[in-house]
Formats: C-alpha cells, structure tokens, sequence
C-alpha cells in the first residue's frame, strides 16, 4: 500500500483545481427583471465551448435561480450582486443537484441570510454527503408545483432532456421566461447574446449535440411520451427560454428548438471520443 503524504495531500485540491474563465461577459438583461449571468467554459482554449449560466430575477422579493460555478466564485458573486442586494434576495431555486448548478450554494446561503432554498426531497437527499442543507430554511417543491410571490407566479415544470432526477424546470408568468436548467443548451464555438446570432444550422447541430450527450437515453424512449413532455413546455407559451448552458432562444429559434427537441430521440445518442481520439489530442499538443 502507498503511504499518502500530508503534504500530498493537502496539495491535491489546488493542483486540479480548474481556471476561472479567461473572458467575463456581462450579466445580460433578458427580460424586465430578469438577469441572465454568464460564463463561458472552453473560451479561448477549446474548439466548442458551454456556458454556465445562472439567472437573477428582481422584483419584490428577488430570486436567484442556480447559484453557477465554483471556479468562478468572485466574479459570480459581482455579477450578481450588482444586480440585487444579496441581502435582500429572498429565493434560491436550485433547478438540480450537479455541481455547475450548486457551485456558490454555501456562499449564497451565508450572503443571502433572507432566503429560502427551493429545492426537492431527493436534492436533499443526494446532497447530503456533500451539504447539511438548512431545513428551516427551505421549501420543497415538485414537477408541477406553483410557486407564488406577491408579484408572480413561477411554475415548476421539467424539461424534456435532463441529467438528474431532480431537474425541474422553471416558468416566470410574469415576464414569461422559461428557466430550461441544463435543457436547449446549445454547443457554441464563439461567444453570442443570443440564439438568433448564430447561423440556425449552427445552432440546430450545437443544441442536438449538447442534448443528446446530456441525455443519451433519449435514444430509448417512447417518441409519444417523449413528443408530449416537449409539447408541456410549448404550451407554456414562454417568450425566452433561458438554459444553464447555452445562449438565450426567442422567436424562430425557439420554434426550431422545440421541432428539434421533438424529434431528438430519433437521432440516436452521439458517439464519444476514445482513448485514439486522446492520443492525437495529445500529440497535437506535444507538437504544438
Ligand atoms: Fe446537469
Ligand atoms: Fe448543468
């Protein structure tokens, strides 16, 4: 057996630890009081690159919705608290459980002592070898649930693609925005505001690729039952629909989304690279 080291130890976290992100992008405001907060992975550095993006929604009692990444703590914590007083933000939807969605969770509930957690009983569950969540503190609530404030009602709805069991979705009736979670995000190999900025047979093969890899099973499921849960979130009638992981989608892009989502269990789930696809990765880097 090896013997571990102090030292090694406590040098693992710091020599893995990822680089914040080469480029900041401003928060962008998507709708009245509505912030999209952005930071793009892989710019710079990567041939295609995702976003991790989180939303603030104002109003009277203001609302964080998934509370982004950990390598990005600082400049997470300006972005948003240039938009509202963490003090006075009163809801933290957590849309799922995954690490780019939890990433400042400690650090908002310590800034945001006014909040109440909007989670789930399995995120708690699954959670807990990582947080002693607050119960106190906290409301659980369901695929379908109504969340209602004095001046709006947000509706919890799942999207179709998902990579955890706790996803739920996120509707605000007010300014009709439509929180997808890790859903319709699309791969983007440049920085746009907006889906419509990208030429739509780019956006239709970046939003296919990222929704079949985040959920190859939708290889496997009933193209019916599949159909209808899209159909759900059309019906919602949103104006925007705003993705952890990809620009903001309105007008005919969103239309070309949800035809595109439609038929995602057709497509079959995309082949992944393999260790010869690593090698020349790695020796184009050597050369380099
Ligand atoms: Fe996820
Ligand atoms: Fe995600």
């Amino acid at each position: 057996m090896t013997a571990i080291s102090e030292p090694l130890i406590s040098a693992a976290p710091s020599t893995y630890q990822p680089l914040p992100p080469r480029v900041h992008h401003a928060p962008q405001r998507i709708a009245e009081d509505v912030h999209l907060i952005r930071q793009l992975e892989g710019e710079g550095t990567s041939p295609m690159c995702v976003y991790i993006n989180s939303l603030v929604i104002t109003g009277r009692e203001p609302m964080l919705v998934d509370t982004g990444s950990a390598s990005n703590r600082d400049q997470w914590l300006q972005d948003v608290n240039g938009i509202v007083d963490l003090r006075e933000v009163r809801w933290i939807w957590i849309s799922h459980d995954d690490r780019d969605h939890l990433g400042n969770l400690e650090a908002v509930l310590e800034l945001c002592p006014n909040a109440t957690l909007v989670v789930d009983w399995l995120t708690v569950q699954r959670t807990a070898h990582e947080y002693r969540l607050p119960m106190t503190r906290m409301r659980w609530i369901n695929d379908g649930d109504h969340l209602c404030t004095p001046d709006r009602t947000f509706i919890a709805l799942r999207p179709p693609t998902y990579d955890s069991p706790t996803t739920r979705g996120l509707y605000d009736t007010r300014s009709r925005v439509y929180w997808s979670s890790d859903s319709f995000g699309t791969a983007v190999a440049h920085h746009v505001d907006a889906a419509s900025d990208l030429p739509l047979a780019a956006f239709e093969e970046g939003m296919s690729m990222f929704n079949r890899l985040l959920s190859p099973w939708t290889a496997m499921v009933d193209r019916v039952k599949f159909s209808d849960r899209v159909r759900a979130v059309r019906t919602l009638d949103a104006r925007a629909v705003a993705t952890c992981h990809g620009p903001v989608i309105r007008d005919a892009q969103l239309e070309a989304a949800f035809e595109l989502m439609t038929r995602l269990p057709q497509l079959g789930a995309v082949p992944l690279p393999g260790q010869e696809q690593l090698e020349a990765m790695l020796a184009a880097i050597t050369k380099g």
